[in-house]
């Protein structure tokens, strides 16, 4: 399956009415893609902004996850139709898994269902490394549509993207501009190509995930930022800047590492 939605914003760590608040400055910016997840307690306000944006529906993407403690296919397909209540859709456009904890081949087959019956137009998954993305591509039947994963200049998930491409899944970015980690918006590199642009650090770092078919999430409370984000297609990174940008990667998270005990430990418990 191919995305082609160019507009998104998120709602991580924004609480419900701070959420409606942003969703829609950012509607009115003209963002499209929201994402939220069940963990992020905020569904109700992605609902509530997009209702009352009087938009159509069939305008919008809207991506949520089933976390952990849904985790197992009845539970996971109660939560799925909770949701979409919280939604006040009928469908999501991309449901994915959170993470790949749990019973989460069961979560999977809930999500097929959900999938089957309309009431999700795309199934994914959602930090899943090479090892158990592979595993699960080859003991479903309706193949993850996207995996979504942290992925900025500075961790380019080339390993996972050989294997996405090898199973048709398009990579979706979290923390596009790492968070601001690593001195992300003083980046001296990202600064010099953006001066050649007449671009910020962010438009270079989101531009770059973009012209190698990533699709970025940016998340902004600011309605000057999301417009400074949002306006990214108006200027190409030459084949130059790309290698330059591709260079920077150091094939590691910044926030989580999936194969330390300690991690899974805390997550399963959030
Ligand atoms: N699937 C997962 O496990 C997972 C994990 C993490 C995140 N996500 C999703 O990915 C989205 C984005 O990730 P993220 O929020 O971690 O990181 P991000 O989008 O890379 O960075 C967001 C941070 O950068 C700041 N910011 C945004 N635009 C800026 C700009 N133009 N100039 C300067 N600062 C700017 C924001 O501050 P202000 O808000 O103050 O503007 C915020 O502190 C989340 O909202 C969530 O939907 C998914």
């Amino acid at each position: 399956m191919a995305l082609k939605c160019r507009f998104w914003v998120s709602g991580f760590f924004v609480d419900p009415k701070e959420c409606e608040r942003c969703v829609t400055e950012a509607i009115e910016t003209g963002y499209r893609l929201i994402d939220t997840a069940q963990a992020y307690y905020n569904e109700e306000g992605v609902g509530n902004a997009v209702k009352k944006s009087r938009i159509n529906r069939e305008e919008f993407f809207l991506v949520t996850k089933v976390w952990i403690t849904n985790s197992g296919e009845e539970k996971a397909y109660r939560s799925i139709d909770e949701s979409l209540k919280k939604l006040q859709t009928d469908y999501v456009d991309l449901l994915l898994i959170h993470q790949p904890f749990g019973d989460y081949y069961g979560t999977y087959r809930a999500m097929e269902k959900a999938y089957k019956e309309g009431k999700a137009r795309a199934i994914g998954v959602s930090n899943f490394f090479p090892d158990r993305y592979v595993d699960l591509c080859n003991f479903v039947e309706v193949k993850p549509m996207v995996n979504q994963m942290e992925t900025h200049v500075f961790q380019q998930e080339k390993l996972s993207r050989k294997y996405m491409d090898k199973y048709n899944t398009q990579l979706m970015s979290w923390s596009p501009m790492a968070r601001g980690e690593n001195n992300f918006f003083d980046n001296e590199t990202l600064k010099a190509i953006g001066e050649k642009h007449n671009k910020t650090v962010a438009q270079v770092g989101l531009r770059f995930l973009t012209q190698e078919n990533i699709i970025a999430i940016p998340k902004s409370t600011h309605k000057k930022r999301m417009e400074e984000n949002f306006n990214i297609f108006d200027f190409k990174l030459s084949s130059d800047d790309m290698e330059t940008i591709r260079k920077m990667d150091k094939a590691s998270s910044i926030f989580v590492n999936h194969y330390n005990p300690e991690f899974v430990e805390h997550i399963i418990n959030y």
